[in-house]
Order: structure tokens, then C-alpha cells, then sequence
């Protein structure tokens, strides 16, 4: 198994750190979800792209799929994972999909271990990035230096340092044209998509307040096996560690904060005043992550928003988001407009709007036509929101936008290697700082 140094991964210069401060991030010049023109020529239609999955999982096994349903000249060309097991179990999915057909991976062509990343970018045009977000950062600049097409789950990062890395790569593809689409999903939701634009456009007035909550259930748990080391142990339940998932605030709730920030313009919040805990999950199986958060979220012209994500079992759960301005409430997540005049919108569309398929066919479309798509102003900020929230949870502080930008905290393991890895506390605030 071959071995990687962790920190020196995400390490930023101090020129580069000067860069990113609020006003810097807020006027970063990325094309958004715009289509500008490639400096790449388009792929013809006819030339056939091959893909890499990266992190071959249930989200990368899903996007693999709706990337070859969304082009009949692709092919899954090439798959990487930490373990053999997951290429295989992903690799059966596939080849009983409707798009087997366009299945194509030799044994040759199949990576594992934390260096698998290279070899499948080495190989394909399109990259697909699933793994655990930690090593999104690392990945996702790879993909970029090599000039590929890029799919890129959430989160991005789970630390400052992770943050900034990808902001640096998403100028690094803005100066080259790469194609960089996002998978915060809901942006490619044509009834998110409306429902927002009618919110932007004034059809509740000023907005004063959002709410929004993400109260679901638990997740699954793979248990333990004697023979998995630590490492392997917290990889294959990555969910539960913050140094991979970022705690369920940031991987989970983000699609909730992203949408927020999406009915804000983006506009980065001032700060965060949040609370959190573990009532519910606390047995050491469910690592150092929290189960519960609660956030206030401030903007300088001060609008407020009110944000609520748990995951406990056998309690109500809950996912909606609503926006209250001084002409009406707009409820984003069943897309309706109430007016106080008395005004109804509701999106009654019936037509097909998967999300998850919408968001690789306009990597695609973009491919072909030449366009370039860069996700990549909202799905750095989306996420820092979601970091700034947990900073502020774990250490009992108000954290502001540029505390979180800037912090150089990190739990990146100094090595990735399958062996021991320190375990980290469940984080108690007012106890230490955590941002
Ligand atoms: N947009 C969405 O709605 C959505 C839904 C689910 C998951 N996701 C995101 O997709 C990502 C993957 O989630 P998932 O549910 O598929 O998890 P998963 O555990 O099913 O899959 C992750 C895979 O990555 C592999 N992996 C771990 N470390 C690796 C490394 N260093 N190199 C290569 N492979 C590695 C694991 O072995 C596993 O097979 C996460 O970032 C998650 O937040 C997004």
C-alpha cells in the first residue's frame, strides 16, 4: 500500500492565504453556473471520452451511472478506490444498469489503494470525485492540473486549509477552462432553480429571516473487523470522523446551507453562532462527530438565518427550508410562493427533473459544445458556511466568515497509511478553539 504525506497536501502559501479574505472570496470572478466559452476546442460528438470514477461507493456508483446514461459516447473507462471490494460491488451495479453497455473497465484498470486517484486521472478524460471529502482537496487539484473534465461531490473540504486549497484549484480551472460541475445537486433542480430566481427577484420582498432545518434519521455503520487497523476502521465509517466527513453539518446539511446561500446571492455571512452536541449517538462506534446542531447565521445587512440539522433515530425528522421577506414566505423545498396579498405560486410542472441526471448532462452538454461550466464561487462558499457553523459548535464562539477562511486548523492525518491513526476527541466547547 503506498503512502502519502497528509498536511503537506493542503498547504497554502501565505500569498495565497492573503487572497482569500471575505471581500476577495465575495468578488472571486468565477464563471458560475454560466456557460462561457471553452479555450478547450469542444469534443465532437462523435469522440468518445472516457471516465474515472474516483471513490467507488453508493454517490460515485450513482454519478457513474448518470454520467454514461447522459452520453451515448462515453464509456467507464477506469475505477479507483481505497478497496478492491468497492470497485467489484460497484462494477456488478453497473453492468446491470440500463447503460452496461457502456461499461468498460479491463482489470488493468482498476486502482486501489490512497494513490488510485493518480492513476485513474492519468487515464480518463472525465473525473468523477466521490471518495470522503478530506481528500477532495488533494484529488480535486489533480484532476484539475491534468486539464480533465470534473465532477466534484460535496463537500469540497472539510478545514480552512482544505478551503482555500480548492479555491485555488477552482482559479487554477477558471485560467485553463476546465469544466468543473458541483454536486451540490440542487442547483441543477429546475423547480430549486425557479423558485429561487422568484425569490431573488423580489416575490417575498426584502428577505428578513430563513429557516432551515435538515432533522433526519441516523446513517449506516459498517462495524468493526480484528483485522482492520484504526485507519481502515474510520475510513470505511468515514461519516463519523470529522478529519473525513466534516462532521454531518458539513456533510450532510450543506445541501440545506447551499440553498441559504443560493437565496442570498451568495453573499458570504458575516458569522455564525452555533450549538451542538451528541444526546442521541453516543456510543464510541459514532467516532467524535456531533448529532445535532443549531446555527444563527448573520449577513450585513442584516438578514438572519436560523439553521437546524440532527440525526437521531425514532425522533421526527424534518427537511425544509423557508424564506420570510416583507411581501410574503417562500417555501424552497416543496417550491411554493405565498404572498401577504393573498398571491399563490406553486411549481406544478410535471416535467422529468431528476437532479442528479440534470448535473451530468450539463457536464456533458458543456463538453461538446465547447462551454466551460465552474461551479466552483458556490460550492467553496456553501461549504465554508457549513465549516464556519461547526467551528463555531465544537468551540462554544462566535466564528466569522474570515476566522474560518483563514483557520489553519487541520486533523489531516501527518501520514495516510493503513495503520494507526490518533483518534480524536468528541469536541467539547469552551474547551478549546477548533477554528
Ligand atoms: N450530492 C448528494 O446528494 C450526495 C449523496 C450522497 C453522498 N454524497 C457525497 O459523495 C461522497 C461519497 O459518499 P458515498 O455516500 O458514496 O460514500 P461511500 O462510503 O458509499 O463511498 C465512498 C467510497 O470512497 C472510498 N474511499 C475512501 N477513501 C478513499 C481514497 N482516499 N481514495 C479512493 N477511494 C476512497 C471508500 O472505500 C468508498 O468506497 C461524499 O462526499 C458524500 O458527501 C453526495
Amino acid at each position: 500500500m503506498s503512502t502519502d504525506t497528509g498536511k503537506a497536501q493542503h498547504e497554502t502559501t501565505r500569498r495565497d492565504f492573503m487572497r482569500y479574505s471575505s471581500a476577495a472570496l465575495a468578488a472571486a470572478a468565477f464563471a458560475g453556473t454560466a456557460a462561457v466559452k471553452s479555450v478547450h476546442a469542444a469534443a465532437p460528438n462523435d469522440t468518445k471520452l472516457k471516465i474515472g470514477l474516483i471513490g467507488c461507493g453508493g454517490r460515485g456508483s450513482g454519478a457513474a451511472n448518470n454520467a454514461l446514461l447522459a452520453d451515448k459516447n462515453v464509456i467507464l473507462y477506469a475505477m479507483g478506490d481505497m478497496f478492491p471490494e468497492m470497485v467489484e460491488e460497484s462494477l456488478g451495479k453497473l453492468k446491470k444498469s440500463p447503460a452496461a453497455d457502456q461499461v468498460a473497465v479491463d482489470d488493468k484498470r482498476k486502482f486501489t489503494g490512497f494513490d488510485a486517484y493518480k492513476k485513474v486521472i492519468e487515464c480518463c478524460d472525465v473525473i468523477i470525485l466521490a471518495t470522503p471529502p478530506a481528500f477532495r482537496p488533494t484529488h480535486l487539484r489533480a484532476a484539475v492540473e491534468a486539464g480533465k473534465y470534473i465532477f466534484c461531490e460535496k463537500p469540497v473540504a472539510v478545514d480552512g486549509p482544505g478551503i482555500r486549497h480548492v479555491i485555488e484549484s477552482c482559479n487554477i480551472a477558471e485560467k485553463n477552462g476546465v469544466v468543473l460541475v458541483s454536486g451540490l445537486c440542487y442547483r441543477y433542480e429546475n423547480k430549486k432553480r425557479e423558485t429561487i430566481k422568484r425569490i431573488q427577484e423580489g416575490a417575498v420582498g426584502d428577505i428578513i429571516t430563513i429557516e432551515t432545518v435538515y432533522n433526519t434519521s441516523g446513517l449506516w455503520h459498517k462495524g468493526r473487523k480484528d483485522n482492520w487497523s484504526e485507519m481502515e476502521y474510520e475510513l470505511r465509517n468515514w461519516l463519523y470522523f470529522d478529519w473525513l466527513s466534516g462532521d454531518h453539518i458539513v456533510e450532510q446539511h450543506i445541501h440545506s446551507l447551499d440553498k441559504m446561500m443560493w437565496v442570498m446571492k451568495d453573499t458570504p455571512p458575516l458569522k455564525a453562532t452555533a450549538s451542538g452536541g451528541r444526546t442521541v449517538r453516543t456510543d464510541a462506534k459514532y467516532g467524535n462527530i456531533y448529532d445535532h446542531f443549531n446555527t444563527l447565521f448573520e449577513w450585513e445587512n442584516g438578514v438572519r438565518a436560523f439553521s437546524s440539522c440532527r440525526q437521531w433515530e425514532n425522533a421526527v425528522t424534518a427537511v425544509y427550508d423557508n424564506v420570510y421577506g416583507t411581501k410574503g414566505v417562500a417555501k424552497v423545498q416543496t417550491h411554493e410562493i405565498v404572498g401577504r396579498d393573498g398571491s399563490n405560486w406553486k411549481w406544478e410542472s410535471a416535467e422529468k427533473d431528476d437532479m442528479y441526471q440534470n448535473e451530468l448532462n450539463a457536464l456533458f452538454n458543456a463538453i461538446r459544445k465547447g462551454e466551460v461550466i465552474n461551479n466552483g464561487d458556490y460550492m467553496v462558499k456553501s461549504n465554508l458556511a457549513a465549516i464556519m457553523a461547526r467551528m463555531s459548535a465544537y468551540s462554544g464562539q462566535t466564528v466569522t466568515w474570515d476566522q474560518a477562511l483563514n483557520s489553519e486548523l487541520t486533523y489531516f492525518p501527518e501520514k495516510l497509511e493503513l495503520g494507526d491513526v490518533a483518534k480524536r476527541p468528541v469536541p467539547v466547547p469552551g474547551a478549546a478553539k477548533y477554528f
